[in-house]
């Protein structure tokens, strides 16, 4: 169990380390972002870092602690959701000897260890009210007491608190109080989703390519122009883990044709309804749009029947050769199936997911 702990510390240990250039990368948003990052760095300020799951708040976190000057102190992360309402109070502000059963001797809690450091509170929006009003103490004078403790204790702590909940909507639903919101938020970072900076999508996805071919010691061929197109158009809704994770996929099965099923996949499905700033619903812009989509996933489910093969793919799909050129290169489709690891092509997936269309092979 020991050794099978160790194990897997080491890998957690291994994620990589991100190059600033890299976790800043070139969109307006992030370079907003950047600029936020440089200024509160030095100052010993609370700060709430907002955005969706897997937009990086974590690394931003730890991005700011690095350039503070107490980059040399502890870096403490606490997870609120992770530990159950009751434990966090102690696991934060630890107990004293004979506090409750079981406290069999003194133990500090975690902002105590963040002394002269970094207190990270992630998901701070799952905090329960009780132990909010403790923090707010903490944040008003640097203050708080051990559990069963009749002292206060001073720390000097800098905190970050990070959440992908609407906080607003928390106090107005009486789950998060207003004082605290106020404390914690003196400045915020709003960490843009993936979706709105698919400008730096190529660079990110470069970067996880090259990062996972040398720790998996397998060489990735750089993506296709026609994969980047797709992984660029993709919406994201995992952000940067999302991404990094179909990049070391694509690393581990050696196959670009995996992340076209995949994104595809995800593709088909309901179109988001956009509805227009003065509130209308362009129907027309709507419908040429689903079925734009439509046709694109049926066209990819032929090519992929028919291993690619283009010409029988038009006979399938009764249209002219130079059409189905013409309607693979305006979806962004690969006009060669694209190299694979397998040497023979894998059996169509279900791409439409329910749609029981059957794709003739020749
Ligand atoms: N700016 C970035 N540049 C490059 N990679 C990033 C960046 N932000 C995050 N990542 C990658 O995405 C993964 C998720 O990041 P992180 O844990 O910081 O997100 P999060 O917002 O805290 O997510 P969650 O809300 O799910 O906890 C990390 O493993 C990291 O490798
Ligand atoms: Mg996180």
């Amino acid at each position: 169990m020991a050794k099978q702990n160790g194990k897997l510390a080491s890998f957690f240990a291994d994620r990589l380390t991100l190059p600033e250039e890299i976790i800043f990368g070139q969109s307006e948003a992030m370079q907003a972002v950047r600029r936020t990052v440089e200024r509160t760095s030095t100052a010993s300020v609370p700060v709430l870092i907002l955005g969706e799951s897997g937009t990086g708040k974590e690394i931003i976190s730890k991005e700011i602690h690095r350039r503070s000057p107490w980059s040399q102190g502890p870096f403490v992360k606490v997870s609120c959701p992770a530990i159950p309402g009751t434990l966090l109070e102690s696991e934060l502000f630890g107990y004293e000897k004979g506090a409750f059963t079981g406290a069999w001797s003194t133990k500090p809690g975690r902002v105590e260890m963040a002394h002269c450091g970094t207190l990270f509170l992630d998901e701070i929006g799952e905090m329960e009210m009780s132990l909010q009003a403790k923090l707010l103490q903490l944040l008003q004078d640097g203050q708080f007491s051990r559990i069963g403790g009749q002292q206060d204790c001073q720390v000097d702590v800098r905190i970050i608190c990070a959440t992908n909940r609407k906080l607003e909507a928390e106090i107005a639903a009486g789950h998060f109080r207003r004082d605290l919101f106020y404390r914690i938020n003196v400045v915020t970072i709003n960490l843009p989703a993936l979706r709105e900076r698919s400008v730096d999508i190529p660079q990110l996805a470069d970067y996880f390519l090259r990062a996972y071919s040398q720790r998996h010691n397998r060489p990735g061929r750089p993506f296709s122009r026609e994969v980047l197109q797709l992984l660029c158009q993709h919406t994201w809704p995992g952000n940067i883990r999302e991404l990094e994770n179909c990049v070391a996929r694509y690393i581990i099965l050696g196959s670009e044709e995996a992340i076209y099923n995949e994104l595809s996949q995800k593709r088909v499905g309901p179109i988001p309804i956009e509805v227009a700033e003065d509130g209308s619903i362009p129907l027309k812009r709507i419908a040429k749009q689903a079925v734009r989509e439509m046709e694109r996933s049926l066209i990819l489910r032929v090519l992929q029947a028919n291993h690619w093969n283009r010409r029988k793919a038009a006979a399938v799909l009764k249209i002219s050769y130079r059409a189905l050129l013409y309607k693979i290169r305006e979806a962004g489709l690969p006009r060669k199936r694209a190299q694979s690891a397998e040497k023979k092509a894998p059996n169509p997936p279900d791409l439409a997911g329910g749609n029981d269309v059957v794709i003739p092979t020749e």
